[in-house]
């Protein structure tokens, strides 16, 4: 529809053109808007999400909340707010007026209420400026914390889409300017003190004290340790430092894309996501790929062995050789030689193996660890007061009843947004379905749930078609559910987990 064609919503509309629970797309002086109809109320909001732009219209209603379709953001239909990430932004919302059987879009509202926090430590430090980090320290803003709010980050740069890394950005379809997550202003007019290339190296929790590498102290009323993975570094014989790449920041980015403007063949080992979405990306660059790794088919750990196998298949469309069931044995000069005997001549490698919680902070300072920053059902550490977030925690999962520690993007951000609200004194459980999506060419890959074994694996529709959802079970219940091109089933299916959480007969559980 172009905008010519869009109904205006001043002008009204027939109520029976809004199902009950239903939406209804339009416009008002210009804007996309979204009608949505539940019972007697009406409400209307931004037609986008904050996110990437997800169309809320295709998105699912679940009580007074709008979720988005492409990476599960929620929106308050009363206030616009941002309830969960990815998205951190509120949308606007209009008043909306019923006349008899005509229902018309009025003016915007200013709905923001500030809101006062009802614990507030002397100060919070968030160590670590990556998605935990940030969302933690916009959501102590939101919540009305106004005391000092300090980040303390390792990396260089601030807080960056990290997704976006292996993505958009890697492939040269997505500008620089789009990477920080926040502009330089958003920091100052928060109030959030931004410290970059500074490593914390202790932790005194009697003292509340952080130490620095620089030397700097800092003191803390209450502290969230937000310091997610680092790559693991495979030795590999024969290579030199320039040729072999790890991706996790944005240096790390530039890094690979400075090296491709000479490149023409690149070799992956691993194919983890983030190795396969480098092998994409930089296949859409026109260099050609070839990708290394021990297993069977790519990510079949993860989603077994269908799945791997229709990635596979994708990314063997788009020219990428796969060896399979070996490694790399050693490098001399530009040649690679695979444990199979074969050799690649390549302009330089990227691994993509995995990557370990970053615990050294929260060792040394004697909390409780178990493969991961062990955390209570609120986020905090063994010591009140201490919180963890992010790739670097494991947490009681009530969905799966397991501690469980993920690598994604939007359970980090969730994360941090629960701690923080834990630290101004909410005592709010974490327990949301955990989600990710990944993106390889045109393939967008959505998981909800948590599966790390399986007994039985459910194909709705056809992967070879890009349009299907796998749910994996154990016995009568589903664990996990990936789709593609079904955005609205993986709401659902969220929906349902949900739902399934709050039974009596799991309470009774
Ligand atoms: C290239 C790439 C693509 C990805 N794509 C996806 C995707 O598509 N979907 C998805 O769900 N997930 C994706 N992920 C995973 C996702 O980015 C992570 O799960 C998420 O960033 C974790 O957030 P975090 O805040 O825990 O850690 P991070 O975002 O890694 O942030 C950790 C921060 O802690 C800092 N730090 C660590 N130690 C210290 C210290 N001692 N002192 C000070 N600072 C410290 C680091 O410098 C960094 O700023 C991707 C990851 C990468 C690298
Ligand atoms: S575009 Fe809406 S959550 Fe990403």
């Amino acid at each position: 529809m172009n905008d010519v064609e869009k109904l205006d919503l001043k002008r009204g509309v027939a109520i029976a053109r809004i199902p009950d629970h239903g939406k209804l797309s339009g416009v008002v002086d210009g804007e996309d808007v979204l009608v949505v109809r539940r019972g007697a109320e009406l409400f209307a909001i931004g037609a986008h999400c904050t996110h990437y732009h997800g169309p809320l219209a295709d998105g699912l209603v679940v009580g007074d909340t709008v979720r988005c379709p492409w990476h599960h953001a929620c929106f308050s239909l009363r206030t616009g707010e941002a309830l969960r990430a990815p998205a951190l932004d509120s949308v606007d919302c209009w008043r909306v007026e019923r006349l008899g059987d005509t229902v018309f879009v009025r003016e915007k509202l200013s709905l923001s209420v500030p809101k006062r926090a009802t614990n507030a430590p002397s100060s919070v430090v968030i160590v670590g400026g990556g998605a935990a980090g940030l969302a933690a320290a916009d959501m102590l803003r939101r919540e009305g914390y106004a005391g000092p709010l300090t980040i303390v980050s390792a990396d260089d740069s601030p807080p960056v889409d990290r997704p976006n890394l292996s993505k958009d950005y890697l492939a040269g379809t997505a500008q620089e300017d789009w990477v920080p997550l926040r502009s330089p202003d958003y920091y100052r007019e928060r109030k959030i003190d931004l410290l970059l290339n500074s490593r914390v190296s202790s932790l005194d929790t009697k003292r509340k004290q952080i130490l620095v590498e620089n030397g700097k102290a800092i003191e803390f009323g209450a502290l969230l340790l937000a310091t997610g993975a680092d790559p693991v570094h495979l030795p590999i014989a024969g290579a030199t430092e320039s040729q072999v790449h790890y991706l996790r920041t944005f240096r790390d980015s530039k890094r690979i894309i400075a090296k491709t403007a000479s490149a023409r063949r690149v070799l992956v080992v691993g194919a983890s996501f983030i190795g396969l979405e480098v092998a994409a990306s930089l296949s859409t660059r026109g260099i050609s790929v070839d990708v290394v790794a021990p297993g069977g088919q790519p990510l079949e750990r993860i989603m077994g062995a269908e799945v791997g196998l229709f990635i596979r298949k994708l990314h063997e469309a788009h020219g990428v050789t796969f060896h399979l069931g070996e490694t790399v044995r050693q490098v001399s000069g530009r040649t690679v030689t695979l444990t199979g005997g074969t050799n690649l001549d390549v302009d330089f490698l990227v691994l993509g193996v995995g990557v370990r919680p970053s615990l050294a902070l929260a060792e040394q300072a004697g909390l409780a660890i178990d493969r991961g920053i062990s955390v209570n059902e609120y986020l905090e550490t063994s010591v009140a007061g201490i919180f963890a977030a992010g790739d670097a925690a494991r947490w009681p999962d009530p969905n799966t009843g397991e501690r469980i520690r993920v690598e994604h993007w939007v359970v980090a951000e969730r994360q941090g947004q629960v701690a923080a609200k834990n630290i101004v004194g909410a005592r709010q459980k974490f327990d949301a379905v955990p989600f990710f999506w990944s993106q390889h060419y045109d393939v967008a890959i959505n998981y909800v749930g948590h599966a790390e074994n399986w007994d039985a694996v459910e194909i709705d529709g056809s992967l070879d078609a890009r349009d299907c959802a796998v749910t994996y079970k154990k016995g009568e219940r589903t664990l996990a559910v990936v789709t593609i091109s079904r955005d609205l089933q993986s709401l659902q299916a969220e929906a349902g987990m949900e739902a399934e959480l709050l039974s009596p007969k799991r309470q009774v559980a």
